[in-house]
């Protein structure tokens, strides 16, 4: 049994986290354990229940870890652990080899409706959560905690060959709106924005650490926020994506799975939105 690659997600309970979580669970060829961080315990427990336990034949249980994301000691506290096995020692958190940031807040209205603590949350959930956690992800104990994943098969005459090299990589979630702005989105739209230009400007930091970093781009996706949005919201919605539908959170989820696995993906900014950001002045 292969030694499991440690894969940490925020905004797991939500609609594109769970489904992240899902799809690297489900991941046959590879043996993914999930931790996911959050706020609310039972929530994150219910989540972790719904994942996939099995792999190669064996049971394996994922796990969580609760607090608040959005404050740096929340992630300079977090006791790591590095055992081989990825066995759970009580509170501790494995050392991730894939880190995805999906956690997310939206107030919508116009600016001079915002208030004071909506901006806050917005900038505090979209965006510091994210630095602090982009920061804890490469602080030096972790950095050498971690080590090369390597996935192996046995070849006929039980040679071993590499199969696969899985190298440390973080996944940061924006939005369209970040790119493209949109009414009623602005303290949104600037903090997804921030997302952009942090994990460019880490992909230039890190990538000299061997950690690569890549955003996702989503448009409107059927699933978690966009729910939110009235039925005649998400009818025009429609009618002006040039594929006449919304994406699908499977369909985000296997994006991260390829921004995770390839070697190469770096400063990678992959937008999915049926090609409604290509519309504007149409
Ligand atoms: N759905 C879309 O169409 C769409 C499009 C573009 C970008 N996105 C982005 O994709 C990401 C996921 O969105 P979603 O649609 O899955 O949203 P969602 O269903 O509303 O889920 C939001 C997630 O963020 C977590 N969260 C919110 N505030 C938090 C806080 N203070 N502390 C810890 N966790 C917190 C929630 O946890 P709790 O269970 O504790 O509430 C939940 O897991 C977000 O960054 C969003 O901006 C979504």
């Amino acid at each position: 049994m292969p030694r499991p690659i440690n894969v940490l997600l925020t905004g797991g309970t939500g609609g594109l986290g769970r489904a992240i979580a899902h799809t690297f669970a489900a991941q046959r060829s590879i043996p993914f354990h999930i931790t996911l961080l959050g706020r609310n315990e039972d929530r994150l427990r219910n989540a972790i229940a719904d994942l996939p336990k099995r792999h190669g034949g064996s049971t394996r249980v994922h796990a969580y870890h609760v607090g608040d994301i959005t404050a740096q000691t929340f992630w300079r506290n977090i006791p790591w652990s590095s055992n081989s096995n990825g066995a759970d020692e009580g509170n501790s958190v494995q050392v991730p080899t894939v880190l995805v940031n999906a956690a997310g807040v939206v107030h919508r209205s116009l600016l001079p409706q915002q208030t004071e603590e909506q901006v806050q949350e917005t900038l505090d959930v979209n965006l510091k959560a994210t630095i602090w956690a982009c920061q804890a992800f490469a602080q030096r104990d972790l950095v050498r905690a971690r080590r090369k994943i390597e996935l192996r098969e046995e070849e006929q005459g039980g040679i071993e060959k590499v199969v696969k090299v899985v190298t440390p990589n973080i996944i940061n979630i924006s939005s369209l709106l970040g790119t493209h702005g949109g009414l009623g989105a602005a303290a949104y739209a600037a903090s997804k924005a921030g997302i952009i230009g942090l994990s460019r400007a880490l992909a230039a930091e890190y990538g000299r650490l061997g950690i690569r970093v890549n955003t996702l781009v989503p448009g409107y996706i059927d699933a978690g926020m966009a729910e939110t949005e009235s039925a005649e919201a998400l009818k025009r919605i429609r009618g002006i994506v040039p594929l006449k539908r919304l994406g699908t959170a499977q369909e985000v989820a296997d994006a991260a799975m390829f921004l995770a696995l390839n070697d190469y993906a770096n400063n990678c900014v992959l937008n999915l939105d049926g090609g409604l950001g290509a519309t504007a002045g149409s």
